[in-house]
């Protein structure tokens, strides 16, 4: 048996869903939706570097829910709960990479809209990808289990954004290269949207092991560019926005218990009061034992490759713990479906094998 699968949105994570989507004998690509105009009636396939495959890429969203898919792999760069709750009504699960992390934390008339379409449509919806996603969701949970008391999480991600090809997400939505009085967390709706889901990934940490968070709180250190840059051809100008340190902390009567962090970059200056982890994730567990794991994903540890090459790492692995939960999220009961709900996503294509869903 095979899921049929929709790819909404054809951008870095999007070609990455669709090449495994078309490799595996479980899932069947079905559907492929874009907002470009210049992708319109492109072959899916083509978008993602492959041979064609008959699926032709459309704007219409009425064109994608009559295709009936089993699920909507939903990677927009802005996203709308309208949206997503028309998927989930039409009978379609929906991963996404995108957003609804930790759906409880939404206003709950939000979240009441999404339970009403998941009961409408028989349908769940699960966000993931790999942070927010696996390493600030599936990970900590999975090393909790080594833990007999935790007093800490902290994960704190280190990366130089300018590798990452999604120019739009880098100077449009998280206003790298603007001044510095317009990036903080109130001043855009973007900024304050993905503050929210970092602050999700903490509630949903804290609420899976117990913490009794009573207060998340969000907070960014800025540092400006001592010279010009250029992203991808994008100039990024001396003086403005280079680096952008965030913490979201949930506490419980004013005491930090769990803490995202990120060192984030765009330029390659990086300023020299802050900490100097590794490139990648460190995820730290204080108690009893203390765990530390360093993570960084490369397009191989074993073949010499050029930077290039292992720059898509990254947005593999965030399209991948999308698309590899899409057989758990089809079997399980309608609703909305977290990281520590699921159970364990896996590898669909292990050592070149195809590796059937453990069942729900
Ligand atoms: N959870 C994680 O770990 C993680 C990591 C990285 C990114 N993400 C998220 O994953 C999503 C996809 O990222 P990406 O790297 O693929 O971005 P990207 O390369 O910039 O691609 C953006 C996508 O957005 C689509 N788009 C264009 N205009 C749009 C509009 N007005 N409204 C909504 N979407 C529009 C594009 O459509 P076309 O198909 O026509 O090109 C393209 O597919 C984003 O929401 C990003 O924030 C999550």
């Amino acid at each position: 048996m095979s899921y049929r699968v929709v790819q909404w949105a054809t951008g870095n994570q999007g070609v990455e869903a669709i090449r495994a989507v078309l490799d595996r004998p479980d899932l069947e690509l079905v559907g492929a939706k874009v907002y470009g105009a210049d992708k319109e009636g492109v072959d899916a396939g083509v978008l993602a570097g492959r041979e064609p495959c008959g699926v032709l890429a459309t704007r219409d969203i009425d064109e994608i829910l009559a295709l009936g898919a089993d699920c909507v792999a939903y990677f927009p760069r802005h996203t709308s709960l309208d949206e997503v709750c028309r998927i989930l009504a039409s009978g379609a699960n929906v991963t996404t990479t995108a957003f609804l992390f930790h759906p409880r934390s939404l206003p709950a008339a939000d979240l009441a809209r999404l339970e009403s379409a998941c009961a409408d449509g028989g349908s769940s919806v699960h966000g993931t990808g790999l942070n927010p996603g696996n390493l600030s969701g599936v990970l900590p949970l999975a090393l909790s289990g080594m833990s007999r008391t935790i007093e800490k999480v902290t994960l704190q991600e280190r990366a130089d954004w300018s590798f990452y090809e999604s120019t739009h997400i880098t100077f449009d939505n998280m206003c790298f290269g603007r001044p510095a009085e317009e990036v903080t967390e109130e001043a855009s709706d973007f900024l304050r949207f993905n503050s929210g889901i970092f602050q999700e990934e903490v509630a949903l940490i804290g609420e899976s092991l117990g913490a009794g968070l009573d207060e998340i709180t969000a907070s960014v250190e800025l540092a400006v560019a001592a010279e010009d840059h250029e992203i991808f051809g994008i100039p990024l100008e001396a003086g403005t926005v280079s680096g952008q340190r965030w913490h979201w902390q949930g506490l419980r009567a004013g005491q930090v218990l769990v803490e995202i962090e990120t060192l984030w970059t765009v330029g390659g200056e990086y300023p020299s009061h802050r900490p100097t982890p590794l490139d990648g994730w460190t995820l730290t567990l204080e108690g009893e034992p203390s765990i530390r794991a360093h993570l960084l994903t490369l397009m191989s540890y074993e073949r010499p490759l050029p930077l290039a090459e292992h720059v898509r790492a990254a947005s593999i692995a965030t399209a991948m713990q999308a698309v590899n939960a899409i057989p758990v999220l089809c079997q399980a009961p309608p609703g909305v479906r977290t990281m520590a709900d699921l159970p364990l996503v896996r590898a669909g294509f292990g050592f070149g094998n195809a590796t059937p869903a453990p069942p729900y």
